[in-house]
């Protein structure tokens, strides 16, 4: 009895009292609105998160606006140390979609774009992934996804065996309690590539999702908006033009009182967990062709009594979230 209760104790001890070393972290995006929230969270906490680049793929528009838009993100975070890689102009198999009715044309609401400085990083995003998991330390560095799995999908099958060095994956993507957001079943980064999808849930990474279960819950409003406007430098303003704009098509199409900002809770879920609660369940992905294409079928419950694969994050603070954000676009000019 006594060396559970000494077990835990030191659990408790070493929670409080040792700051945790910073995360090695590679963010694979397709910016889009949502996406360049979530950079400048990231890019605003380098204590936490040691961005090791940043991997461009194409989803919300196709891959030369997202990589531009990643490096637009990175200028406007004062974060140019961090290189952008290019990487999958389309999905594994299936005919490209997009989304430029939800983040425009340009695959940025609400803001002006244009040609950044520095430039993209030399070769392939998906080479990048290759060579830096295998050298990398064991179960060292975690990924986060906020668009379509294609880069870690064609890495996973180049090199199986890169799987070895990831800590853990944390994906924006999927829907179950929710229903979809591109059709009744399937969520947009699923719906765009879910063959990727299943080779990145078959590797067998720790994987956590955060579909629009959680992401639907955590919906700005006027009070949260003014709170990001009250930071009152550039950064929070761009945020705050951004999601005036992006959040129009989801509070339109849902009649929600306020617009997700999926990709953000992404990364707030690596900086403070605590905000977040969800249940380790077993799930699987639809890649047939018909209603279901791109589904995500999380067994909540338990039913099939198959061992569980994800970390399926059901609940979030919305508050939490936005009061984080505030204080990290603070730190930006
Ligand atoms: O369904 C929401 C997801 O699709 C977000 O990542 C958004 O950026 C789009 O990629
Ligand atoms: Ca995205």
């Amino acid at each position: 009895m006594l060396k559970p209760l000494l077990q835990g104790i030191a659990f408790m001890v070493t929670a409080t009292s040792v700051q945790a070393a910073p995360i090695d972290l590679i963010i694979d995006t397709d910016p889009g609105a949502d996406d360049v929230v979530a950079l400048f969270l990231a890019m605003a906490s380098p204590d936490e998160l040691n961005i090791r680049a940043i991997t461009t793929v194409a989803g919300n528009v196709r891959l030369e606006k997202t990589s531009r838009n990643a490096r637009l993100a990175r200028e406007w975070a004062g974060r140019e140390d961090v290189p952008v890689y290019a990487g999958a102009g389309r999905p594994l198999l299936r005919k490209p979609i997009y989304a430029a009715e939800v983040h425009g044309e340009e695959g940025l609401t609400g803001v002006e774009v244009k040609e950044p400085k520095a430039p993209l990083a030399q070769g392939n995003a998906v080479q990048y992934l290759v060579d830096t998991l295998s050298a990398a330390k064991p179960h060292s560095i975690t990924i986060a996804m906020l668009g379509p799995q294609t880069n870690l999908a064609l890495a996973l099958v180049q090199r199986p065996e890169i799987a070895k060095g990831i800590k853990q994956v944390v994906v924006m993507g999927g829907a179950h309690f929710n229903g979809g957001n591109i059709t009744p079943a399937a969520e947009f980064n699923l719906y765009a590539d879910p063959h990727a999808a299943e080779v990145v849930l078959a590797s067998g990474v720790q994987l956590t999702y955060l579909p629009l279960d959680v992401t639907h819950k955590l919906l700005t409003s006027d009070a949260r908006l003014k709170q990001l406007a009250a930071v009152n430098n550039q950064a929070s303003k761009r945020v705050v033009d951004i999601l005036n704009a992006y959040i129009t098509h989801d509070m339109d199409l849902y009649g929600m009182p306020g617009g997700p900002v999926h990709d953000a809770s992404v990364i707030a879920y690596l900086l403070k967990p605590e905000l977040f609660s969800g249940r380790r369940i077993h799930m699987s992905i639809d890649s047939r062709e018909g209603p279901t294409f791109g589904q995500t079928i999380a067994d909540w419950y338990g039913v099939l009594k198959q061992p569980a694969n994800v970390l399926w994050v059901e609940q979030g603070d919305a508050q939490g979230l936005f009061d984080l954000l505030s204080a990290r676009l603070a730190r930006l000019e």
